[in-house]
C-alpha cells in the first residue's frame, strides 16, 4: 500500500468530498438481478458470506434472536452508525451477511457540509474524520425506505430462500431499523429533521412513490403490491458527539420521548471514564504511547456523575410515559491526530483499544447504578423497584473473536463498524454469527438467554461478581495481546509494484473494504490478458472498476490495496450519471443505458475505450443491464 505518512501532508491531502449519488431503486434491483443471474453474488457479496438462521420450523436448532427496547430481531449484531448504514445497498449487504439490527447514519439539519478526505483510516485499530451524514436529509430518508423495500422484495424472493431461510421455515427472521440524530435541539427540532423523525415512523408516502418505480419487466415486479410496513422505525439512537452538552442531552431525549413518541437510546462516549481513566487503558494497560489525549474533549463531554444522574432521571421519564430507554456503549474517542494522513486536527479512534474502553465504561455505570441495566447479573431487579431493564447496547471494536463474550455481557445489540471496513468487508458478519452460533452451542444453550445465564454461572464461579468483570479482566489479562499495540501494529500487506488502471494483484481488498460497494470486478477477458501480456504486462485474474457516483474518495481501498497508488482514482471510473461525469475530472467514462461508452479527454481515457469495452463485454460485464 501506499505509506499515508509518506504519501501526502495534509494540505496536500485536502479534498472536497464529491457529491454521493445514490442509485435509483430500479438501477439497484437491476444490478441485483443481472448480479444474480451472471455472478449468483448480490452486490458483490458471493451467497458463501450469506447468513441464515439456524432456527427451522418445527424447533431444533441454536436461536440467535432478541428484543431490541420489545422489538424483535432475528440476530444481535448489525452496523453502527456509520458508512455501512448510509445507503440503501449498504444496508442490504449487511442484511445478506445476517445483520438485523441497523443504527442507521446519523442524521443532522447539517446535511451540505464538506467532510475532508480522505476520512477513514482502518490501517491498524481505527481512526476516521466523518462527523456528519453527507446526503441530505432527504436523500436519507430515501436510502432507509429503499434499503427497507429492498429487504421486504429480497425476504419474498424465492431463489434467495436457499441461502438466507425461507419466510415459513424460521427465515430470515425480523429486523429492526434504529434512527440515528444528533446533535443539538434546534435541529432535531426544526421541520427537516423532525419530518425526517416521522417520515420514518410512517413511511407511506415515500413507500407508494418508490413501488411504483419498480419495472415491469423486472423479477421483482411480482412483489409490487406487496404489504410493506410502513412504520420503519420508532426508535432512536442519540449521538452525543462532538461535546452535546449534558442538559442538551436531556432535553433531546425528552423531547423525542414526549413528542415523537419514539424509545430512546443515548449514545455515550469513552471520556466518561474521565482523562486519567482513558489514560489508564490506553497507555499504561494497551500501550498505545503514541495516542494523544485532547483535554477539550473531556471538558465539553459529560462528566461521570453527571452520566449517573442524566441515566436516571431520562429512563424514569422515559418509564413514566410508557417509553423504553437505553444506552449505547460508545462512540468514538476524540485524539490529536499525530498520523496526519486525514487532514483534520483531530481524529475518532476506534476498534480494538475502544472496546476495553467501552467495558470498562459500562463495568463503572453497572457498579454506580446496580440493578438497573438490562445486562447479565445486573437486571434481576434494583431496591428501588425499576428493574434492570435499561437495554445496553454496544459497539467498540466488536469482531467474531470477541462477539461470543460481548454478548454474554448482556448487551444487545452488539453492532460493527471498524471490523466491516477491513478486507472482507460485509463478508465478516455471518462468519461472526457463526462464532456466535458455534459458543451458545458449546455452553449447552439454545438461546440468548440461556447462553448468557450460562455464562454469568461461569463469570460467578471464577469469581467475578457479573460477566461483564468477567470479560474486562479476559481482555486486559489472558487476551491482552488482542488489545495492546503488540497485538495490532502490524500493516497491511504490501508490494513493490506501481497500481495500473488495467492488471494488478486481484486481492479483491477494494471490492469488499468498501462501504459503498463502489467496487466491482469482472474475470479478465482471454483477448486482453493476450493484449497485456504481449505488452510485457500482467493482466491479473480479475479487472477492478469502480462505479464513481457511490466513490466518496473515503480513502479505504487506498489503505489495504498492496500496490502503489489509489484504486479508487486509476481504476477504471466509470459514471451512469451524465452530469456528475461532466463535473468531475480525471480519465472518466460515461456508460450510457445502452452501453456505449464516452471517454473523458483527460489522462488518454479515450484510448481505453476498447479495452474496457472487452471487459465489460465479457461473460459477467458490467453489473448492469443495459438496453
Ligand atoms: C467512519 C466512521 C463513521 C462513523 N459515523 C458515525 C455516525 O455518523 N454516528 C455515530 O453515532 N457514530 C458514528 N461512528 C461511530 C460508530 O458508530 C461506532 O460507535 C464506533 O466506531 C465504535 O465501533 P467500532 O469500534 O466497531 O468501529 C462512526 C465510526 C466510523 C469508523
Ligand atoms: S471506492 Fe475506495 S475511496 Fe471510494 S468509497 Fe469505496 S473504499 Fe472509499
Ligand atoms: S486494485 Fe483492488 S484488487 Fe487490485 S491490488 Fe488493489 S486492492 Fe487488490
Amino acid at each position: 500500500m501506499t505509506d499515508p505518512n509518506d504519501a501526502t501532508t495534509s494540505d496536500e491531502t485536502e479534498t472536497t468530498a464529491p457529491p454521493l449519488t445514490p442509485m435509483s431503486l430500479p438501477m439497484l434491483l437491476a444490478r441485483i438481478e443481472h448480479e444474480w443471474e451472471t455472478r449468483k453474488r448480490i452486490f458483490d457479496l458471493p451467497t458463501a458470506r450469506f447468513w441464515k438462521p439456524d432456527t427451522h420450523a418445527g424447533g431444533g436448532g441454536i436461536d440467535l434472536s432478541f428484543e431490541f427496547l420489545g422489538r424483535p430481531a432475528a440476530s444481535p449484531i448489525g452496523p453502527a452508525a456509520g458508512p455501512h448504514s448510509q445507503m440503501a445497498q449498504n444496508i442490504v449487504l449487511s442484511w445478506l451477511g445476517g445483520a438485523r439490527l441497523f443504527e442507521l447514519k446519523t442524521v443532522q439539519i447539517l446535511d451540505d457540509l464538506d467532510i475532508a478526505r480522505p476520512c477513514i483510516d482502518m490501517e491498524t485499530i481505527g481512526y476516521n474524520i466523518e462527523w456528519s451524514q453527507e446526503l441530505t436529509v432527504a436523500q436519507s430518508l430515501e436510502e432507509y425506505v429503499k434499503a427497507w423495500i429492498i429487504i421486504e422484495l429480497l425476504k419474498r424472493w424465492e431463489p434467495l430462500h436457499e441461502y438466507v431461510g425461507a419466510p415459513d421455515e424460521g427465515g430470515p427472521g425480523p429486523h429492526v431499523f434504529d434512527m440515528s440524530v444528533g446533535y443539538d435541539l434546534e435541529g432535531i427540532q426544526s421541520e427537516k429533521v423532525a419530518g425526517f423523525i416521522d417520515g420514518m415512523a410512517n413511511a407511506t408516502d415515500e413507500i407508494e412513490r418508490l413501488r411504483a418505480q419498480i419495472p415491469d419487466d423486472s423479477v421483482f415486479a411480482q412483489f409490487r403490491d406487496i404489504d410493506i410496513p410502513p412504520n420503519i422505525s420508532d426508535t432512536i439512537t442519540l449521538s452525543t458527539f462532538h461535546g452535546c452538552p449534558p442538559d442538551e442531552i436531556e432535553a433531546i431525549t425528552k423531547h423525542l420521548v414526549a413528542e415523537h413518541d419514539i424509545d430512546v437510546i443515548v449514545k455515550l462516549n469513552p471520556t466518561l471514564l474521565g482523562p486519567d481513566g482513558v489514560s489508564a487503558i490506553v497507555h499504561d494497560t494497551l500501550g498505545y504511547d503514541y495516542v494523544e489525549l485532547v483535554p477539550k474533549a473531556f471538558e465539553d463531554d459529560l462528566p461521570f456523575d453527571r452520566a449517573i444522574s442524566l441515566i436516571d432521571e431520562l429512563h424514569r421519564f422515559a418509564l413514566d410515559r410508557g417509553h423504553r430507554f437505553g444506552i449505547k456503549l460508545t462512540n468514538t474517542l476524540v485524539v490529536d491526530n499525530h498520523k496526519q494522513w486525514m487532514p483534520d486536527q483531530t481524529m475518532y479512534l476506534s476498534g480494538a483499544p475502544l472496546h476495553v474502553l467501552a467495558t470498562a465504561v459500562l463495568d463503572k455505570l453497572a457498579t454506580a447504578l446496580p440493578g438497573r441495566f438490562m445486562i447479565s447479573g445486573h437486571d434481576d431487579g434494583s431496591d428501588d423497584g425499576t428493574g434492570g431493564d435499561i437495554m445496553v447496547s454496544f459497539s467498540a471494536g466488536v469482531n467474531k473473536d470477541n462477539l461470543a463474550d460481548t454478548i454474554a455481557m448482556g448487551v444487545r445489540p452488539a453492532s460493527v463498524c471498524s471490523d466491516l471496513l477491513k478486507p472482507g468487508g460485509y463478508g465478516r458478519l455471518a462468519p461472526m454469527l457463526k462464532a456466535l452460533t458455534q459458543a451458545v452451542g458449546d455452553s449447552g444453550s439454545t438461546d440468548l438467554d440461556a447462553f448468557r445465564a450460562a455464562r454469568l454461572a461461569e463469570a460467578r464461579s471464577g469469581g467475578h461478581e457479573a460477566t461483564v468483570q468477567a470479560h474486562l479482566a479476559h481482555i486486559t489479562g489472558d487476551d491482552l495481546a488482542s488489545y495492546h499495540l503488540t497485538g495490532n501494529e502490524k500493516l497491511p500487506r504490501s508490494v513493490d509494484h506501481e497500481l495500473e488502471m488495467w492488471g494488478c494483484v486481484a486481492c479483491n481488498f477494494c471490492v469488499t473494504v468498501c462501504p459503498n460497494d463502489a467496487f466491482f470486478k469482472v474475470p479478465t477477458p482471454d483477448s486482453l490478458a493476450t493484449e497485456i501480456e504481449a505488452e510485457g504486462g500482467s493482466a491479473g485474474r480479475q479487472q477492478y472498476l469502480v462505479f464513481s457516483e457511490l466513490c466518496n474518495e473515503c480513502g479505504n481501498c487506498l489503505t489495504f490495496c498492496p500496490e502503489d497508488g489509489d484504486p479508487a482514482v486509476i481504476k477504471p471510473r466509470l459514471y451512469v450519471d451524465e452530469s456528475r461525469f461532466d463535473a468531475a475530472d480525471g480519465p472518466r467514462f460515461l456508460i450510457g443505458t445502452d452501453g456505449s461508452i464516452t471517454a473523458s479527454a483527460a489522462g488518454g481515457a479515450e484510448g481505453e475505450i476498447p479495452r474496457l469495452l472487452k471487459v465489460l463485454g465479457a461473460d459477467e460485464g458490467l453489473p448492469l443491464p443495459t438496453t
